[in-house]
């Protein structure tokens, strides 16, 4: 948005994408600062669409860090420990950047070239989750913005709507999931790679994480939604009230349903683009990026505030 003086209610334009989330809010600079009365409108619309697009965003990581804050503020994602422990230097490596609160999805190699497999998460990463689900208290939300992306399509973002996805929940699948508990599992990243320090589980006794409640009540609207984070092949997440064969079960069926096409919307990534989406109620995606390619992403995870359950009848009644 070159030649924007201020940002502003009146000057901004809300495009809905017409799918089941998102919209894009054009007519706004981030670069710039951002008033109360615009914040306030932001958070307003990003309660209400789930992930806001904004396009043509000339951003230093400086600025979406200042964006982050007009959301919520930031949280360092729980990746970056797990590198740090593992010898990776603040600044000297793409994994940990010099910024605490931003991480670098790239799929560039130690040399700048573009690689199928890299330290991170850049080139692989492609599952259904939500971020940061295996920490405590995970991010509100995440902003993506868009360095570099493949000329000619790949590395896709599908975003889908998690309240939607348990409206549609038969009575009896509400039945089974009453009062249930997801153990998120924290031993692999999004790509479903073991951590730097994390060995193969072999039973799910081995696997740690928070245990995060299936269904949650989303601040900004007191609606339901499903909360399912991440799962991988073999000994992952499972629900800690049931046990192993009939809980794998029951999370495979729901994550068929929570995943459906009509829940969806999925982005087209330009150069410059910036997305927020929310980790409360939506999950994402990433379709294969083509790795003699590069795609350089930088991403700031919203801060986030304790869960509230849909078991815990007095938060959910607030
Ligand atoms: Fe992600």
């Amino acid at each position: 948005m070159v030649g924007l003086v201020e940002n502003s209610v009146e000057s901004i334009e809300v495009v809905p994408t017409g799918a089941a989330l998102g919209a894009e809010v054009r007519g706004l600079d981030l670069s710039k600062p951002v008033s109360d009365q615009l914040k306030e409108k932001l958070i307003e619309l990003w309660g209400e669409y789930m992930v806001l697009l904004f396009r043509n965003q000339d951003l230093t990581d400086e600025n979406i860090l200042a964006t982050a804050e007009v959301f919520g503020g930031q949280q360092i994602a729980g990746s970056r420990a797990f590198f740090l422990k593992a010898g990776y230097k603040a600044g000297e490596s793409d994994r940990v950047s010099k910024h605490a609160g931003i991480s670098l999805v790239s799929n560039l190699d130690q040399n700048g070239k573009p690689a199928k497999v890299t330290a991170g998460v850049g080139s692989l990463e492609a599952l259904w989750h939500t971020d940061n689900s295996y920490v405590e208290v995970p991010p509100n939300g995440t902003l993506l913005w868009s360095e570099i992306v493949p000329t000619n399509g790949g590395g896709e973002t599908s975003f889908n709507n998690q309240y939607r996805a348990y409206e549609e929940l038969s009575d009896e699948f509400k039945e089974a999931i009453e009062g249930k508990h997801i153990c998120h599992d924290n031993l692999r990243n999004t790509a479903g790679r073991l951590r730097p320090t994390a060995k193969e589980p072999e039973s799910r006794n081995e696997i740690t994480g928070p245990a995060h409640p299936i269904v949650r009540i989303h601040p900004l609207t007191g609606k339901r939604c499903l909360y399912l984070g991440r799962r991988y092949e073999g000994n992952s997440s499972y629900i800690d009230e049931m046990p192993d064969e009939e809980g794998d079960d029951l999370l495979s069926k729901l994550w068929a349903h929570a995943t459906q096409e009509h829940l969806c919307w999925t982005h087209d990534w330009h150069p410059h683009d910036l997305i927020l989406w929310d980790n409360r109620c939506t999950m994402h995606q990433r379709n294969p990026v083509d790795h003699t390619q590069a795609r350089v992403m930088h991403r700031a995870l919203i801060k986030g505030e304790p869960i509230i359950s849909a078991w815990d009848e007095q938060a959910a009644a607030e």
